[in-house]
């Protein structure tokens, strides 16, 4: 089956057409992804109305050009996905509504996509995982663990209780009078930096539960960067280094308790923990990560970057994963702001 996959949800305008053969095997016939980096730029951070407008401006032309890449006209695929939520709600609408409409002209089922499960699957349409896994999402809006156990069965092991790590990240990259999107900033000084000339804190490390909390360690960067002003490019890449640094370690011991409640819920299951989300492409994370996965015996699978950022190929796939198990929904879903992934919407829909 062809399912065409679009996203909206924040600053990407994404569609892709994916194929899913009879094993449940994947190939991406299309993926292009339009970023507003541009577009707000000027205002340090996504402003919601002008990426709803973007989204309007652009998605009919980014959905035929991924349709034509494909080789494939629009007729011809077996279901409309999109993201349905969580994310910027003009943004949702914009996909949403659009998908609503190609299905309801083209007589195809429609698939409302929970954005954060999209990321959840990523790594079945990648590497072809089986279930359970552990998956540690971490983004610009999300930071958390989840057991998946199957499509649309998900358990929250943990989450932040403020920032999320892509936030910090870019809240740090911006007190230092870095660039936007910060993670990637953050990522370039910090290789030229001392990571341990600052010890910053670790919020909640030293409590067994598996949230995190990032914005103390926001302030105590923050802090660090008055006290040492004028900031040197040294300083700045030594506080960049530092702050990697302790992220890196709190990342990595979360997820190694993760793994531990991993074992001992789910004995005999192979262990895996799959890393998705937009920092999953910050390499000091990802090595800090390798560690704990080997130390717990665990494999890790981090997706190409391309797939753990937002695009319209997950979402394609989170639809394709539904429509094979019979699910699809009705054309008068609603968009959600917030939709949680251990919601009881989450479940298959077989009454569309
Ligand atoms: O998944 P994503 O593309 O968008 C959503 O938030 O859904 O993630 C974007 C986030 C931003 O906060 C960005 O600063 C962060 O991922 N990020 C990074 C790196 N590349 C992107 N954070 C740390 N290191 C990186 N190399
Ligand atoms: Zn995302």
């Amino acid at each position: 089956m062809r399912v065409l996959g679009i996203e909206t949800s924040c600053d990407e305008t994404a569609a892709s057409i994916v194929e899913r053969d009879a094993a449940g095997r994947a190939t991406i016939l299309s993926n292009v992804v339009r970023s507003q980096l541009e577009e707000h730029a000027p205002y340090g951070g996504v402003v919601p109305e002008l990426a709803a407008r973007a989204h309007v401006s652009h998605l009919d032309r980014i959905i035929a050009k991924a349709a034509e890449t494909a080789g494939v006209k629009l007729d011809e695929v077996d279901a409309i996905a999109a993201t349905a939520g969580p994310g910027l709600i003009g943004g949702v609408l914009v996909g949403l509504t659009t998908a609503k409409a190609l299905a309801a002209a083209l007589g195809k089922p429609l698939i409302a996509v929970n954005h954060l499960e999209a990321h959840a699957l990523t790594a079945r349409l990648t590497d072809g995982i089986a279930f359970p896994y552990l998956m540690l999402l971490v983004s610009g809006g999300h930071s958390q663990f989840v057991l998946v156990r199957g499509v649309g069965d998900y358990e929250r092991w943990g989450t932040t209780i403020d920032d999320a790590l892509g936030e910090a990240f870019d809240k740090v990259a911006k007190l230092l009078g870095l660039g936007n999107p910060g993670g990637p900033e953050v990522e370039k000084m910090a290789a030229k930096g001392d990571p341990r000339r600052f010890n910053f804190p670790r919020p909640l490390l030293k409590e067994a539960r598996l949230d995190f909390s990032f914005s103390g360690l926001k302030t105590a960067v923050r802090l660090a960067a008055e006290q040492a002003a004028p900031l040197t490019d040294q300083d700045v890449a030594d506080i960049c280094a530092s702050f990697q640094r302790t992220v890196a370690e709190i990342v990595a011991t979360r997820a190694r308790s993760a793994l531990q409640k991993y074992a001992a819920e789910l004995p005999g299951q192979p262990l895996r923990l799959v890393v998705a989300g937009g920092v999953a492409a910050n390499k000091a994370i990802g090595a800090a990560l390798r560690e704990a996965a080997a130390a717990s015996g665990a494999e890790l699978i981090i997706p190409p970057i391309p797939l753990c950022t937002d695009n319209g190929a997950m979402v394609a796939w989170a639809g394709a994963e539904r429509l094979a198990l019979g699910s699809s929904d009705r054309l008068d879903i609603s968009a959600k702001a917030r939709w949680p992934l251990d919601s009881e919407d989450m479940g298959l829909n077989h009454a569309a």
